[in-house]
């Protein structure tokens, strides 16, 4: 266990915000955690996984932990002929492990290639792209409790997943830390699913009529490289809001006043608006000041062109939730979580 006092965060967050913690210890078992746990009071403690859902605007006065066990393991537990369980560490990274499926040809998580992050908050907020949830491959994982360090299995039921929502961003709140994932992966016939329209052109394009988990991951890897901007480049947190989801009688009264708003239904009574759209039409796609600014290819993406701080880049999601709800009396939330 390598502890670091008085450690820059820079490297741990995907917006590359340099801020401070009182240390920094990077911990790469289960016993590891638990003996941290015990030791200190929640309270003092700073969880990181992978990063990349988070806006630092201020020194961290707490002892940071960063969670970087590793390994995958497959699970021996009755499952489908077709099937799988696959436990992989909390502290893999998202991406390396799409690529451990594509590799060993287990099918499932290929549309969601190259988001950050890692493996154990990928449940925290039920990560997600075109067209599939990481609740779709969830079997179970473990966490450990903050408060006594105790380890507890929580089944797809018990994580109560939603859009861009879990038990963990709820009730649970902080209150464990995820330590492993299972999935459940197919091993022969994949479901492939391509009707997201962009992996649809995208396959379409390289003439490929039956694609593979591989062509998918590779179509879906092309679309992010041209909407996103990549974390090691240019600092960003993904998408900064969420997609309001309004009801469809307010939905209506936005659709006299702007008849070509992108929208999709969510369940039989409510309607996904996506934010972008909204941001784009506010003005602030593409716009930059000083260096914190607004992706100029997606405009859900909020982005550090260097040396923004926190607080600067907080300043202008503020700013720019504020002009939505002026222009389209809509509430965008962060999708991010803000310290
Ligand atoms: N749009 C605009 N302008 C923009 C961006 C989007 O008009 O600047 C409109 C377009 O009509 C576009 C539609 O919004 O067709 C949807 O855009 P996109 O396909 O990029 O998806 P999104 O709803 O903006 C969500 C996720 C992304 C995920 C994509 C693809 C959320 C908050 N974000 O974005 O997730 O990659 O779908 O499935 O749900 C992330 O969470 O970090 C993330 C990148």
């Amino acid at each position: 266990m390598d502890t670091r006092k008085k450690a820059s965060l820079k490297e741990y967050n995907t917006f590359g915000i340099d801020v401070q913690a009182l240390d920094l210890t990077s911990v790469t078992s289960v016993p590891e955690l638990q003996r941290i746990l015990q030791e200190k009071d929640p309270s003092e403690l700073f969880i990181i996984g992978g990063g990349s859902n988070m806006l630092l605007t201020q020194n961290i006065d707490k002892y940071a932990v960063h969670i970087n066990m590793k390994g995958y393991a497959i699970v021996d537990l009755p499952c489908g002929e077709n099937e799988i369980l696959l436990k992989v560490a909390g502290g893999e990274n998202w991406h390396d492990f799409v690529l451990y499926c594509i590799d060993n040809n287990y099918g499932g998580v290929e549309n969601l290639s190259l988001i950050p992050g890692n493996v154990g908050t990928a449940p925290i907020q039920n990560i997600g792209a075109y067209g599939v949830e990481l609740k779709d491959v969830f079997y179970e994982c473990e966490a450990v409790s903050r408060a006594d360090g105790t380890l507890k299995t929580f089944s797809l039921k018990d994580c109560m997943f939603g859009y861009r929502d879990s038990v963990f961003k709820t009730t649970l709140k902080d209150q464990y830390v995820i330590t492993s994932v299972t999935f459940r992966l197919t091993t022969k016939e994949h479901t492939i699913k391509t009707a997201y329209g962009a992996i649809a052109t995208t396959l379409q394009e390289q003439k490929i009529v039956a694609p593979t988990i591989k062509n998918v991951s590779d179509a879906v890897i092309k679309i992010r490289q041209a909407k996103l901007p990549d974390p090691k480049k240019i600092g960003n947190s993904g998408s900064f809001f969420k997609n309001p989801v309004i009801s469809t009688t307010d939905f209506s009264e936005l659709y006299k006043k702007y008849p070509e708003i992108p929208h999709y239904p969510v369940g039989s009574d409510q309607i996904k608006v996506p934010g972008g759209w909204l941001i784009e039409q506010a003005g602030f796609k593409g716009k930059r000041y000083g260096d914190a600014g607004v992706h100029d290819k997606q405009a859900l993406v909020l982005v550090n062109h260097g040396n923004a701080t926190g607080e600067e880049i907080w300043d202008l999601a503020l700013r720019i939730q504020e002009e939505v709800k002026t222009k389209f009396g809509l509430v965008i939330i962060p999708e991010v979580n803000v310290f």
